[in-house]
């Protein structure tokens, strides 16, 4: 007998049918045994009497097994429905009980919402933690967000475009993660911390509307809302000014929350504008939180944050783009540009969402010069850029259409869709505050020597053995 899901039961009282999943709880009643049994649609009550051939051996059954149970669907009596769940007006009379898969006692409960449990022990378990209710939703949410996301870009005429995960260090602001090459010894790849130059090149080849669902990787401390690797609605369009970047992601995250989230309130259309400078000194942030009502769990507060300066100084004082160098400056006026960087402004706008930047982006220069003056405010040799952005500065001789785009934190984006507090929440397998990944146990330090030696790669005594490693 083929399976069905436990949500289709509801339509098939009176019929025999075969269900399969998780044991969600046993409870004895007199001599009558009740299992709930859950699958990915939904959980089930089953019931397994004296008479049945196997109430023996399902008497022996524990939370979180895996069994399969045939039998009649009946109707619930009346005073016995439980209108909360799908399943509750009906439930299954065993006929037979199969044990597919026995479980040890699993380290924690799944039918709480787990904010209860230490993280470490969650993150250690992620496959266990990944059955409570809370979460199978969010998986499913990024699912329908993705689907969505990749839909509406297929009609607005939109190609995904792959780029590679094996590539160069791009100025985004964070430390590379580096893979030696085995074949060309001495030498790195790196991994994008974004396609940003990637999509530029993509605009050269005249695809002139790229999207990619991209993953991107970043060396930095975590937070709440930052994970090493993460991913972006990467979009990039040609032929385009500011204003026409921003209506359209308008009109991309509007029609994403009218499909997903119908019960949610955008607070204000058209999303308002406010400039860097506005910001700073009413909400003394970059990103205000706009709500009406903070406490409304289903008010959206998009705004755009503008006009932000090209340049600021480091702590070292030295200029290093606030955005990134392939940001428009607001002058093509080269000598204002390297004479006086602190007034220029650059064509680089965020979304922000409820206090979040959910998404960030520019309007890029095209113009060589441009980007040579912009360069050197950094403190880039010649030769550096050459070396470092030679391969951008050279495509953008062989023409180049003037251009533009915005990439969405997808996973910050759904955080706040999901309400969750934690980036974590909405990422199958993320990784803790301090970078690794308990499931696999990565980084591991279990690489074999010869491994090592193919890439010439010694370790160096650990210089602070309290912050773990060799
Ligand atoms: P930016 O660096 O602003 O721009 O990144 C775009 C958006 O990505 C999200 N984000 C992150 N999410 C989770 N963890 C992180 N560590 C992390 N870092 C960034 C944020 C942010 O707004 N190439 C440019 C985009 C462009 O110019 O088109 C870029 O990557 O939500």
């Amino acid at each position: 007998m083929k399976r069905v899901l436990t949500e289709d039961t509801v339509s098939r009282v009176g019929e025999t049918v075969k269900i399969a999943g998780f044991v969600s709880s046993v409870r004895m009643h007199g001599k009558i045994l009740f299992i709930d049994l859950r699958d990915y649609s939904g959980i089930m009550q089953t019931v397994v009497i004296s008479a049945c051939k196997h109430y023996a051996e399902a008497k022996k059954i524990r939370p979180e097994w895996v069994i399969e149970v045939t039998g009649k669907i009946n109707e619930r009596p009346e005073k016995m429905k439980n209108e909360s769940i799908k399943t509750g007006g009906v439930e299954l009379e065993a006929e037979e009980v199969v044990v597919l898969s026995e479980a040890k006692t699993i380290p924690f409960s799944v039918d709480t919402d787990g904010h209860e449990i230490n993280e470490e022990t969650r993150m250690k378990y992620r496959y266990v933690d990944l059955r409570r209710k809370r979460l199978n939703q969010n998986l499913k949410l990024r699912h329908k967000l993705l689907l969505e996301c990749r839909k509406f870009l297929d009609k607005e005429g939109f190609v995904e475009v792959e780029t590679p995960i094996l590539t160069k260090s791009t100025p985004e602001g964070a430390r590379d993660f580096l893979v030696p090459s085995r074949l060309h010894f001495g030498r790195f790849y790196a991994l994008p911390q974004s396609p940003q130059q990637y999509k530029q090149l993509l605009m050269v080849a005249g695809i002139e509307k790229y999207f990619q669902i991209a993953r991107c990787f970043r060396d930095e401390d975590l937070r709440a809302d930052r994970q090493a690797e993460f991913t972006q609605i990467d979009i990039e369009l040609s032929f385009v000014e500011k204003e026409d970047v921003l209506l359209f992601v308008e009109k991309m995250v509007t029609a994403l929350v009218e499909t997903l989230f119908p019960e949610k309130k955008i607070t204000k259309k058209p999303f308002p504008k406010i400039s860097y400078k506005e910001a700073m000194e009413k909400w003394k942030t970059d990103r205000p939180d706009l709500r009406d009502n903070p406490e409304d769990s289903d008010e959206l507060a998009f705004a755009f944050v503008v006009d932000f300066p090209m340049f600021e100084k480091n702590e070292k004082k030295e200029w290093v783009a606030v955005h990134h160098p392939f940001t428009k400056p607001d002058t093509e006026d080269l000598k204002k540009i390297t004479e006086s960087p602190e007034e220029i402004k650059g064509l680089q706008y965020d979304l922000v969402l409820n206090g979040n930047e959910i998404a960030g982006g520019s309007i890029r220069s095209h113009v060589p010069e441009v980007i040579e003056s912009v360069f050197q405010v950094l403190g880039y040799r010649k030769e550096e850029v050459r070396e470092k952005f030679g391969h951008l500065l050279e495509a953008f001789k062989y023409g180049v259409p003037p251009h533009g785009g915005i990439a969405f934190g997808f996973e910050r984006f759904l955080m706040v869709l999901t309400g969750e507090k934690n980036i974590r929440e909405v990422i199958a397998f993320p990784k803790t505050g301090d970078g690794r990944e308990l499931t696999m146990g990565t980084p591991s330090a279990d690489i074999e020597k010869s491994q090592l030696d193919e890439l010439g790669i010694k370790y160096k005594k650990n210089p602070n053995p309290k912050k773990g490693g060799l």
